[in-house]
């Protein structure tokens, strides 16, 4: 793992956290990390490259055995491989599953504040969005299972529930005994659960992730998708998972036009086959240094700025901060961006409950959050 990353390459190799803003300003805007890969990642890229291995391939059935190995281990999940879809990112998978599950002027039912690409998601099949917006207290964002149901007695033309959990950007990790209730209240309305999990192999000390598979009757009706681009850096090569409940389920997913799914490909395929089969380790360094970050970053904030406001996230490395006692108007990360040279996420992008918020990522090296830290700081203070 290679912290000491260098800063002005970084700037050249064509990555979008890095061009979005170009060399004037420290990106902690996208949800990616500056941690690399496991090292087995790198050695079976370079041995396809070497050996100019770059025909059509049909890999699925690796994928899903390193995938079933890699959720027991993490989660005690075990899951059958013959359940497992490779689809070419998350969130077509999730296009998939809308198309699949759902019809045209059906309703999609997502929390807000959100993952932006959810917010247009059900528009673009024609689907209606609708919010169930998290709430927040003076100990955080949580849940709120009345208001689900309140919701869903009042649109009976709801057919998905579009979860996203552990949560980005508040990473709130749904307890146990609420993912139970979720899935009885879906299944007493009828509802199909997309649950994204690609964040969960992001959790700290006083959090556990449940699949949402692992709950009694879940595999009714739900679908996961997750990836290991998240965990590893590896969203660029393209390759992630879906797994359905059963072969219901699995028949219903792939019999959407196949270009829906698409093909993974064979780089990201292998990239993440590898860091499923040897990233445990690694896995749990990465979480170590994390674990100071996050509080590291809190307590700075707290203790030098005490009006903005954030809650320790129990899972990712994206912090959600509210820095809505600075006026900084209603793009407050283009504000901030201005003022201090770091590029962060900007909260109303991610709809209700994102006024006056940005979202930084803080999974990079110690010296650059510092910087970071520091900028904001003086920028705000
Ligand atoms: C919750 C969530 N889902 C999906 C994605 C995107 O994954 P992919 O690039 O595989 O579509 C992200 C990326 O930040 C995310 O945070």
């Amino acid at each position: 793992m290679d912290l000491n990353f260098d800063l002005k390459q970084r700037y050249e190799l064509g990555l979008r956290k890095w061009d979005k803003y170009g060399p004037e300003f420290i990106p902690a805007w996208i949800a990616e990390h500056d941690f690399g890969s496991p090292p087995a990642v790198k050695e079976r890229l370079h041995a396809l490259v070497s050996s100019e291995a770059f025909g059509y391939h049909d890999q699925d059935r690796r994928l899903a055995n390193a995938f079933s190995s890699w959720s027991q281990l993490q989660n005690s999940w075990k899951l059958d491989p013959e359940m497992v879809i490779s689809t070419v990112t998350v969130l077509q998978g999730v296009a998939a599953c809308v198309e699949a599950f759902s019809s045209e002027g059906d309703g999609v039912l997502y929390n807000t504040p959100s993952y932006p690409p959810f917010l247009d998601l059900p528009s673009l099949s024609n689907r209606r969005s609708v919010e169930w917006p998290l709430t927040r207290s003076e100990n955080g964002w949580r849940y709120d299972l009345e208001l689900l149901e309140e919701i869903l007695k009042k649109d009976s033309g709801i057919r998905i529930l579009l979860l996203c959990n552990p949560h980005n950007p508040t990473g709130v990790v749904l307890k146990e005994e609420e993912l139970n209730q979720i899935v009885s209240i879906s299944r007493k309305y009828d509802l199909i659960l997309i649950s994204d999990e690609i964040h969960s192999d992001f959790i700290y000390a006083e959090s556990r992730h449940i699949p949402t598979l692992t709950i009694e009757g879940a595999d009714e009706i739900t679908i996961s998708v997750t990836s290991g681009a998240k965990s590893f850096a590896l969203a660029g090569l393209r390759c992630a998972v879906a797994i359905p409940g059963n072969q219901l389920l699995k028949e219903k997913l792939l019999s959407v036009p196949k270009f829906l799914l698409g093909g993974s490909n064979r780089m990201g395929c292998e990239a993440t086959i590898a860091s499923w089969e040897t990233g445990s380790s690694w896995m749990a360094d990465i979480i170590k240094i994390l674990e100071n970050r996050r509080k590291y970053l809190k307590s700075k904030l707290e203790n030098e700025i005490s009006e903005a406001k954030m809650f320790l996230p129990e899972s990712t490395f994206l912090a959600w901060i509210d820095l809505s006692e600075f006026d900084l108007g209603e793009n407050p990360a283009k504000s901030l961006r201005e003022k201090t040279g770091v590029a962060c996420g900007n909260g109303p992008d991610f709809g209700t409950g994102g006024q006056g918020h940005i979202r930084l990522t803080f999974g990079t090296s110690e010296s650059l959050l510092d910087e970071i830290i520091e900028r904001i700081i003086e920028g705000l203070t």
